[in-house]
């Protein structure tokens, strides 16, 4: 069994998360976790670093058969090798994405979402159109007659699946609505399933949307460094059916996004290969802590289907005062919503062992009230 509460300090590692804030400050903020990356993970690093020459890699011929095999064990989805693009991380390959599926046109995504989307249009030149998400009780859905009129203009679609911030984990039935809305306009759907793998709500499971509608163009990313919490070894794949679609987005990385190392690539297939009881003991303690953030949060938040970040409404705090100053003064460092075009809300991630988490719940329990 994993000790999930073992508090690892971080602040002297350089942690972008540890040394954002004045050490009064606990960071419940960027998307790491504060556990341990599994040791089955820090061993095959440690086997490649003692061969000795850490040399230029192409990505081993295992690792693709590792991620195949993952792909078709978890969701039963078969893709051949030559569909995948290796990448050093999701977010370039959000951006390649765009500009080789968006040209000068309209950038489609449902808003409040993971800030590196709302810049994806400017860097390939063009233009971001929203779409709202709409709070329905104790879930976040997509407003799909908005989207189906913007898609009509639309070039490419941003999908966050499962959604950052919002913790949705959507539904077969709705996404298959979006491919297909996607399918008849021609929009290009770029699908990043980075937290494909951390599902919280029982009655959920991840579903790619790239199967449901074979007609619709798609690029999907993956990456396991959410998960196994790695994020810091920089790897990630697209997966491209289209050979079009695909030899565009490999031309737009040409002399810009390199490839990832070969720690990166050791390590992710190591992640690939499990199939171990690591992510269910993660998603049994990530789901402890959700019910004790929401013993706090209460009705702010909804409930979190996946990831391991909750979205709090503070609107009535935002009407008074200025949201980032008020949580740091109760000594506590999140996510503000504005970020993710997502005003008056606030994320925090909760995926830290109960003492960090306890202490922080009590500055919000304060900062709440
Ligand atoms: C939805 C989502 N996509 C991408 C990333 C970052 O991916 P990468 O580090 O591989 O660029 C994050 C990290 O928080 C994320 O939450």
């Amino acid at each position: 069994m994993t000790n999930f509460d073992e508090v690892i300090p971080r602040r002297d590692s350089g942690s972008t998360k540890w040394t954002r804030y004045d050490p009064e400050v606990l960071p419940f903020w960027v998307a790491d976790m504060d556990f341990r990356a599994p040791e089955f993970i820090l061993d095959a690093i440690r086997k490649r670093v003692d061969h000795g020459i850490i040399g230029y890699t192409r990505p081993p011929a295992s690792l693709a058969d590792a991620f195949r095999e993952w792909l078709a064990h978890h969701y039963d989805w078969q893709v051949p090798e030559e569909w995948l693009v290796w990448l050093p991380g999701v977010v370039p390959g959000l951006n390649l994405a765009a500009r080789a599926a968006a040209t000068g046109g309209e950038v489609l995504m449902p808003t409040p979402v993971y800030y590196p989307f709302l810049d994806v249009p400017a860097h390939c030149g063009g233009q971001r159109v929203d779409s709202a998400l709409v709070r329905d009780g104790n879930c976040w859905r997509m407003d799909f007659d908005d989207i189906a009129a913007k898609a009509r203009t639309a070039d490419v679609f941003l999908l966050s699946n499962p959604q950052n911030p919002t913790g949705r984990a959507y539904t077969t039935e709705e996404l298959q609505t979006l491919a297909d809305i996607c399918a008849e306009h021609d929009v290009v759907m770029v699908s990043d399933e980075i937290h494909s793998a951390i599902i919280l709500d029982d009655k959920r499971k991840h579903v790619p949307i790239a199967p449901l509608n074979p007609s619709m163009r798609c690029i999907s990313l993956y990456a396991p460094t959410k998960t196994y919490n790695i994020p810091g070894l920089s790897c990630a794949v697209a997966v491209i059916a289209d050979e079009a679609l695909r030899e565009r987005f490999t031309e737009a990385r040409a002399g810009l996004v390199g490839t990832p190392g070969p720690l990166a690539y050791t390590a992710c297939e190591a992640a690939f290969r499990d199939r171990s009881t690591w992510v269910p003991e993660l998603l049994a303690y990530l789901r402890g802590n959700q019910d004790r953030l929401a013993a706090v949060a209460g009705e702010r938040m909804t409930p979190v289907e996946a990831t391991y970040l909750a979205w709090i409404d503070v609107r009535d705090i935002a009407e008074r005062q200025a949201v980032e100053p008020h949580f740091l003064r109760h000594g506590l460092g999140l996510s503000i919503g504005a970020q993710f075009a997502g005003d008056g809300w606030v994320r925090f991630n909760f995926a830290c062992p109960r003492a960090t988490l306890d202490a922080g719940l009590q500055r919000l329990a304060d900062a709440l009230a």
